[in-house]
């Protein structure tokens, strides 16, 4: 049953003719039937339709509270009959100033100032141009040289040029490559296909111990290490499921089979939304999902996976 004001068939016309849909192969996209969410609350989203979807990747890993928290609705609705904008250049507002001095307070000692930014890849940019412009005004010779990045592979950091140039997810990256700043990479620990060919068992950390290899004969050059917090590289930085032809070998699937497409969209059909990066099924549940709900985003994905490969 339809709940937008908007004929629902008109919104998907609309939608196929005027948006160009970001990390999305768009020919595919637009032979589908496109979901058009209209509202969300707590792990929800719900259709123009009013169909109901468990949100397993929290929109893109930024909903932390559950969607249309009251208490974050009434905060931002006060804000707004105050001031939508003010800038900080020069000036300061209210809000800036109390949550900077919280932030502060939570934050581990020696990070003793914010810088505010509107995105992730901004942040990035920020803090690129914060330790190139560090050893730049250290004034000695030596400090000159520091300028390059030091990377993890299979990094994603965001989509901006600086922020891409210290990525290194390659179906993302490979065409802005003469665009890119040149950086130094690091193995991640991919553990599920380690380089050395090693299991949890006899791990004997090959890839921290690359890592000091290449700090130690680069660091006369280098500004700064990045890496994703927490779990390291986006091979690893969500809860991911990697789909292979055959467990043992690890074979993967061809790229034509399109298998992280077909399994998210089986999810789709049982009422969860997921998300594909190439053939691992991406899994990142708002943060205040519930036990029952985060049973349920599980049994489906396990049954939308045997749908799709018969296993
Ligand atoms: C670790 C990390 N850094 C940066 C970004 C980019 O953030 P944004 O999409 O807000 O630019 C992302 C986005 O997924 C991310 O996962």
């Amino acid at each position: 049953m339809p709940t937008a004001t908007i004929d629902p068939a008109v919104l998907e016309k609309w939608d196929q003719e005027y948006i160009w849909h970001p990390f999305t192969q768009m020919q595919q996209y637009q032979q589908e039937k496109p979901l058009i969410i209209e509202r969300g609350e707590g792990s929800y989203l719900y259709d123009v339709y009013g169909n109901k979807y468990l949100d397993g990747v929290s929109s893109l890993w930024v909903t932390v509270h559950g969607h249309c928290h009251p208490r974050i609705n009434r905060a931002i609705i006060r804000q707004l009959e105050k001031v939508a904008h003010s800038t900080l250049l020069g000036l300061s507002n209210v809000p800036a100033i109390l949550l900077a001095q919280r932030l502060v307070q939570m934050a581990p000692a020696g990070l003793s100032k914010v810088f505010y930014s509107d995105s992730g890849a901004t942040a990035v940019e920020i803090a690129i141009k914060m330790a190139y412009q560090y050893w730049q005004q250290q004034g000695n010779e030596p400090y000159r040289h520091k300028k390059k990045f030091l990377c993890l592979q299979l990094a994603y950091h965001g989509d901006t040029i600086g922020a891409v140039s210290v990525g290194g997810i390659d179906t993302f990256h490979r065409i802005f490559a003469p665009l890119l700043f040149e950086t130094i990479t690091a193995p991640a620990p991919y553990c599920y296909r380690c380089p050395w060919q090693q299991e949890q068992s006899n791990c004997r950390r090959e890839c921290l111990q690359e890592l000091e290899k290449i700090i130690q004969q680069h660091q006369h050059e280098l500004a700064a290490m990045i890496m994703e917090p927490l779990v390291q590289g986006a091979a690893g930085l969500m809860v991911g499921i990697e789909l292979v032809l055959d467990r043992t070998s690890k074979e993967p699937y061809p790229p034509e089979a399109q298998i992280g497409h077909r399994v998210i969209l089986a999810a789709r059909q049982k009422g969860l939304i997921l998300r594909p990066l190439g053939h691992v099924l991406v899994l990142m549940p708002v943060l205040t999902m519930s036990i029952d709900e985060l049973r349920q985003m599980l049994t489906i994905t396990y049954e939308s996976i045997a749908q799709v490969t018969g296993a």
